[in-house]
């Protein structure tokens, strides 16, 4: 199975492409990430959820089409908690008499889960009408229609004739374990990497679950405002996040759209009585306050609400227990949202991207490098950005600046957000695609060289420009916010943390020359290549000494190449530039 996976994900020769005048190569529709149906072969798709139509008109789509695609779909969705033992088959049946069910699946988390979409909204409304509010013993329900239900049997035992074992969709990422033998039995450090990538990203219904997640906290925001949406943001659609990660959501109260469908005429102009506070600020504040203590009282599934206000940006933190996510509620931080359209936009534009940046993130992960709790870390965002910078840098470059994508936007793209140019294409189409063919090996190499000597002492980061530029100002790392031009997104990472990661970067780099001498066989059972990475490194006394011993073995073969006057040759037939592995 992973292997016919990874080989979807593999490049095809630039000439295979036959798109009439669209210069789009093939491997940028095989990974256009967050559409429906597109990472996964039809057979690779879990049951119950293949999607129908062409590929291309598909993959084709804006972000924003997709993310109103996946929006629409939520609200035709429920999620009900199932007893373990019952009949697939009755089960949809009694479902069916609200209407069609156009898609479900099943997944386990603290019991048995079914997300049903119906192909129509009305029969969520006709579900909900036949649904009733728990009565308990010692308990008192607070009652709220919501999409989240629990299913009862009236009688069991009718039922047990007819189980079948229920197909559950995975919800997590690979264990360590399995990873390792996936990596080790890869063929390649390419394969190595799309393999970390289709073993970790989102799947289809993990997407699906991540919007029906959002929609059912709209429909409690919905009670104060009942023109809000919740919209997903971050790494759950921006195509670079892992099985497990955040569910960041944004509570937009922007009218606009709305008002735009909406004809004024005549001179008057009617406005809502509103109370006033004196900033944005504290307006945010007061809306989040009442999410959240709405999200308490009333949210099904939702605990541990905190109402993290005064942080630079507010925002109400829970968990999700039903879909089993952990959530951050924020609003006003609208450029996040194009910061979010940014990254996706990269992800599609070239397979390679999300192939170099789910193995950047793993290595950092493994390093500890990057950590769930706030700190001096370096952050996924910013690892992210350093990915796509790097890739900008190679000769032909892989990714376009932002300032080229900016200068292909056209009208409809326009957007100034708090007095900052947010604008670029956001149609894929428009943007050539890249002369580069290095292979996924070369660029992990070549990435953790780069950034292992990068001189961040003086230079910035800077993919609006796609060049170093002077640091102006000393935090240790300084990589400039793509719209905000004067705030460095990594202000946050101190020098020691900053050094580790040129120190594992160094080391990693080396690692990896080192591959190209000797690969050990798949049967022998060592990690290699990107497994070989993932081990944990410099803070480890055993891998430590292992590595002293492989580098003074270095040392030996080098000086009897001397002695044998063969230096010259075993650079120039290695053709690799020498990587300098101390810190
Ligand atoms: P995960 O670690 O997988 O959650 O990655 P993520 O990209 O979702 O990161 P995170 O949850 O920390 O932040 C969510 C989104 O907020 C990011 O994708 C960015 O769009 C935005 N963001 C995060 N950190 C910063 C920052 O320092 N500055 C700016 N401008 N935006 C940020
Ligand atoms: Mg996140």
């Amino acid at each position: 199975m992973a292997a016919r996976g990874v080989a979807l994900l593999t490049r095809v020769p630039l000439c295979a492409q036959g798109r009439g005048q669209i210069h789009r190569p093939i491997q940028r529709l095989l990974s256009c990430p967050g559409t429906v149906a597109a990472d996964l072969k039809k057979e690779d798709q879990p049951s119950g959820n293949v999607e129908t139509g062409s590929e291309d008109r598909i993959l084709q789509k804006r972000f924003s089409e997709v993310q109103k695609e996946r929006r629409e779909q939520a609200q035709r969705t429920v999620l009900i908690n199932c007893p373990d033992k019952m009949s697939e088959k009755k089960f949809l049946k009694y479902l069916s008499q609200h209407g069609p069910i156009k898609n479900h699946f099943f997944y386990e988390n603290f019991g048995l889960h079914a997300v049903i979409e119906f192909c129509q909204k009305e029969s969520v409304a006709s579900l909900q009408d036949a649904a009733c509010t728990p009565s308990l013993r010692r308990e008192a329900a607070i009652p709220f229609r919501s999409r989240f239900f629990n299913l009862k049997l009236k009688n069991p035992l009718n039922q047990t004739s007819e189980q079948s074992s229920i197909q559950c969709c995975n919800q997590s990422p690979p264990s360590s374990k399995k990873l390792f033998e996936l990596l080790c039995y890869a063929d390649s450090i390419d394969d190595q990497l799309n393999t970390l990538l289709k073993e970790f990203q989102i799947t289809e219904e993990n997407a699906k679950l991540r919007h029906l997640t959002c929609s059912l906290i709209e429909d409690i925001a919905a009670a104060y405002f009942p023109y809000c949406t919740i919209r997903p943001f971050g790494s759950s659609v921006n195509s670079f996040g892992k099985l497990g990660c955040d569910l960041d959501m944004f509570l937009d109260l922007d009218e606009t759209e709305r008002l735009a469908s909406q004809k004024t005429s005549g001179n008057f102009l009617m406005e809502f009585q509103v109370k006033n506070v004196s900033s944005e600020r504290i307006a945010t504040q007061k809306i989040l306050s009442v999410i959240g203590e709405c999200l308490d009282h009333f949210g099904p599934g939702c605990v541990g609400v905190q109402k993290i206000l005064n942080a630079r940006c507010p925002l109400v933190r829970f968990s999700q227990q039903t879909s089993g996510f952990q959530c951050d509620l924020t609003t006003n931080n609208r450029i996040a949202l194009k910061s979010t359209e940014l990254l996706y936009l990269y992800g599609a534009l070239d397979s390679r991207v999300r192939a170099l940046v789910f193995s950047v993130r793993c290595w950092a992960r493994a390093h500890s490098l990057t950590s769930s709790i706030p700190g001096a870390w370096i952050t996924n965002f910013s690892l992210t950005m350093m990915v796509i910078f790097f890739l900008q840098r190679r000769s032909p470059p892989v990714l376009p600046t932002l300032d080229y994508l900016k200068n292909l936007a056209d009208t409809e793209d326009k957007c100034i957000i708090e007095g900052h140019n947010c604008t670029f294409t956001t149609d894929l189409n428009r943007i050539e695609s890249s002369g580069n063919t290095e292979t996924l090996e070369l660029l992990l190499k070549e990435f953790f060289e780069y950034f292992g000597n990068f001189a961040f002492n003086k230079n910035s980061i800077n993919i609006r420009q796609g060049r170093e530029q002077n640091k102006p100002e000393s935090s240790p790392l300084h990589i400039q916010n793509p719209f905000e031009t004067s705030l460095n997104i990594s202000k946050n990472v101190n020098q020691s943390q900053l050094q580790k990661f040129v120190d594992l970067a160094r080391e990693s780099a080396w690692i990896l020359q080192q591959e190209d001498k000797d690969h050990p066989s798949p049967s022998s059972n060592q990690p290699w290549g990107l497994a070989a990475l993932l081990l944990p490194s410099v803070s480890n006394g055993k891998s430590l000494a292992k590595r002293k011993k492989l580098a003074s073995e270095r040392v030996k073969n080098l000086l009897e190449s001397i002695k044998s006057n063969n230096v010259e040759n075993s650079i120039n037939t290695n053709g690799k530039r020498r990587v300098s592995t101390q810190a």
